[in-house]
């Protein structure tokens, strides 16, 4: 497999970074992953827009133009085999000496990218759907910049994998909740879509917003505000989005049953718009 790394296209095997690489020490860095369809990267725009916003709550420059970044992932796509991929990108603050304050002046940063295939979701997940449990969002405030620093995040996710459950949703202060361990969430009641608002205690995610953009084109009502825990604990029917998930049944939440158990109307309509929205629009065809 070919990756990037620090201007140069090579085989994994041979890709090598400094152990005082301030990602390695500290977790500095951000990331982000890039759906690829029929080889075209999916809103590459919005997805450099939101690492920009991850670099500018780090207070790293950007090393790349948008131009040269398209043209960086352009070329690594071309490089596999696969039509389909999730692209990986990854920047850190660079190599210095260990010192938790940047680098002064500041050092060439570490970019690191790679792809690998993605293949759709299982068809025995989306119609039994998946299991997930509840945690307390223990996080920091930031959650909308995409930090490399998961150890949270992977916590959190080993809570639900040891639960036999495919993600932890989060609840924020025992009052409301926020996003998956890895994904986004979303609440239905009496056939209302209901989004939690994206503010500094989520991730902006770019699959939510396609989800979003479909139930507004598709006249389903739905309503971006705080979701209380009670009303996740209540919902007719739980989604989980992410760009390697894409939208996925929450048929158990805690060892019972969400809604009928069953995966509901909203999310066959939903799923089905998804499928032609990639059809269509993902693939360009
Ligand atoms: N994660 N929230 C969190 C905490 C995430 O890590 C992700 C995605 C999302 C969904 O965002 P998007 O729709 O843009 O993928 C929400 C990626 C897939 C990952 O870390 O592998």
């Amino acid at each position: 497999m070919s990756i990037y790394l620090n201007g140069q296209f090579m085989p994994i095997e041979d890709a090598k970074i400094s152990v005082l690489d301030r990602g390695f020490i500290f977790g500095d860095g951000v990331y982000e992953v890039i759906p690829v369809y029929s080889r075209r990267a999916f809103r590459m725009e919005e997805h450099l827009c939101r690492l920009q916003h991850s670099l500018d709550g780090i207070q790293l420059a950007n090393p790349y133009s948008n131009e040269k970044w398209a043209s960086l992932i352009e070329q690594l796509i071309a490089g596999s085999d696969d039509e389909d991929q999730y692209l990986y990108l990854h920047i850190t603050r660079g190599v210095s000496k260990r010192d938790h304050a940047f680098p002064q002046p500041p050092v060439p940063p570490t970019v690191f990218m790679m792809t690998n295939p993605l293949p759709a979701p299982p068809t025995d997940l989306l119609q039994s759907g998946i299991a997930c449990i509840t945690a307390t969002d223990n996080r920091w405030l930031r959650c909308d910049i995409k930090s490399i620093a998961l150890l949270p995040n992977v916590l959190l996710r080993q809570l639900a994998a040891d639960a036999g459950c495919a993600e932890a949703i989060l609840i924020r202060d025992n009052e409301f909740m926020t996003e998956g361990a890895a994904s986004n969430v979303f609440v239905v009641k009496d056939g209302r879509l209901l989004a939690p608002p994206k503010d500094n205690l989520m991730l902006p995610g770019i699959t939510y917003d396609v989800i979003l953009e479909l139930a507004a084109a598709n006249d389903i009502p739905h309503e971006v505000r705080r979701i209380s825990r009670a009303e996740l604990f209540d919902a007719d029917e739980l989604l989980l989005t992410s760009s390697t998930k894409e939208v996925l049944p929450v048929t158990q939440l805690d060892g019972k049953r969400v809604g009928t158990g069953k995966p509901g109307a909203l999310f066959t309509k939903l799923h089905d718009l998804y499928q032609i929205f990639k059809r269509d629009v993902m693939r360009g065809m």
